[in-house]
């Protein structure tokens, strides 16, 4: 039975498929005949170049394309992909048709500021998502509308974030900035408004100092390689939520590290290495991975660790490197595992 009736059904859907396709215009791309075949006519619009999977019809991928302009985008698409092409600016209209877009995805393209006309963004309704990582944008674009989630401008040539363009984002969890050209200057005031920010990397920049006015929210913070060289006493009281924090290649010494900033009772996680520090700074005790490899440092103070040893009270250290700096086994206080009790491991070497 199964078998007899099939050659019958594939006929019947390429019979709707090719009428389909007659009434749109255009003829499909012979290496997607199956998508377009089991789509119904309201998903099945898609630009003739690119793909809208069956199983994903509102997602229109034209990704590895060698565009150089932004393709006519149906209503209907929700989430538009259109990665590695050649893309270089986006004419006021190019939404027009799809004011409810979700997600816009332009990763590797060669987008300019200068070529964003308008306020493109600004009148995407739902947008939630923008990625333009790995374009030649040398300032954040704007203004975006207030339903985003996840902004991500890294791999850009971005030298500054003026106060107001990230204005109003209240539900923005999720900002990557990392390998831009910021300096702390040009990033004042820019994120005071973001009450919902949990992720923001601004690794791979040229910050000589921590920005003012970071949301409490923050659970990941990322400033590894900058040339940061001191952080202001009580710099991270108010963050209760901080969990990771990343200052892995930078330039700080201990005087720039007043006595318990980096005392964060949220913390899990604390990445100095690769500075120039010479002593062990005192970490709360909840702390877990610490990592402080490729230092100056030739001293280990428990007190750094624990302030008392009791019962109770002890460091929650599992992983601690300390590799590359000058400290050997003997630097080691005999009662270190009264106070470290459930290292891992301690590496020196
Ligand atoms: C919007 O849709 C209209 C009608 O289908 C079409 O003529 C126009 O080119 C579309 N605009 C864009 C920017 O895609
Ligand atoms: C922010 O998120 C909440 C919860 O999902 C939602 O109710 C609210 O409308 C969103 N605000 C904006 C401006 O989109
Ligand atoms: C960290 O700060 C708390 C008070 O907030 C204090 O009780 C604790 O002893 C400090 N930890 C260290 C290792 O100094
Ligand atoms: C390493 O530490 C020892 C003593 O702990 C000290 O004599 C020596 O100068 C230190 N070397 C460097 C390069 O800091």
């Amino acid at each position: 039975m199964h078998l007899s009736s099939l050659p019958f059904f594939l006929v019947l859907i390429s019979g709707i498929f090719c009428q389909y396709d007659y009434d749109v215009g255009y003829f499909p791309d012979s290496d997607y005949p199956y998508i377009h075949s089991m789509e119904g006519p309201s998903s099945a619009i898609c630009a003739p170049e690119c793909n809208c999977p069956e199983n994903y019809p509102s997602a229109m991928y034209c990704d590895d394309l060698k565009l150089k302009s932004l393709p006519i985008v149906p209503p209907g698409i929700k989430y538009l992909y259109v990665r590695n092409n050649m893309i270089e600016g986006i004419e006021e209209n190019a939404f027009d048709n799809v004011t409810d877009l979700q997600w816009l995805i332009l990763d590797h393209n060669n987008l300019e500021n200068s070529k964003i006309k308008g306020r493109v963004f600004s009148k995407l309704k739902s947008l939630k998502k923008l990625h333009i990582n790995y374009n030649n944008l040398v300032e954040a674009v704007g203004p975006l509308p207030n339903t985003m989630d996840d902004l991500q401008l890294s791999h850009n040539k971005i030298t500054k974030i003026s106060p107001n363009v990230l204005e109003g984002l209240v539900n923005l969890t999720v900002l990557h900035l990392q390998n831009n050209q910021l300096k702390t200057d040009s990033l004042s005031g820019a994120f005071k408004s973001l009450k919902s920010l949990l992720y923001l990397d601004l690794s791979f920049n040229q910050l000589t100092k921590l920005p003012k006015g970071l949301p409490h929210a923050l659970l990941m913070l990322y400033f590894d390689n900058n040339q940061i060289n001191n952080i202001p006493d009580e710099y991270f009281q108010g963050f209760k939520a901080l969990q990771y924090l990343r200052l892995s290649h930078n330039r700080l010494t201990d005087a720039g590290i007043p006595g318990n900033v980096f005392n964060i009772s949220s913390l899990v996680e604390l990445d100095l290495s690769f500075n120039m520090l010479k002593t062990i700074p005192t970490v709360n005790e909840n702390l877990e991975n610490f990592y402080l490899q490729v230092n100056q440092i030739n001293k280990f103070p428990l007190s750094s660790f624990c302030k008392v040893v009791g019962p109770l009270t002890y460091s929650k250290i599992k992983h601690l490197r300390l590799d590359g700096n000058n400290l050997t086994r003997s630097d080691l206080p005999q009662e270190m595992y009264n106070c470290l009790r459930v290292a891992a491991d301690v590496s020196l070497e």
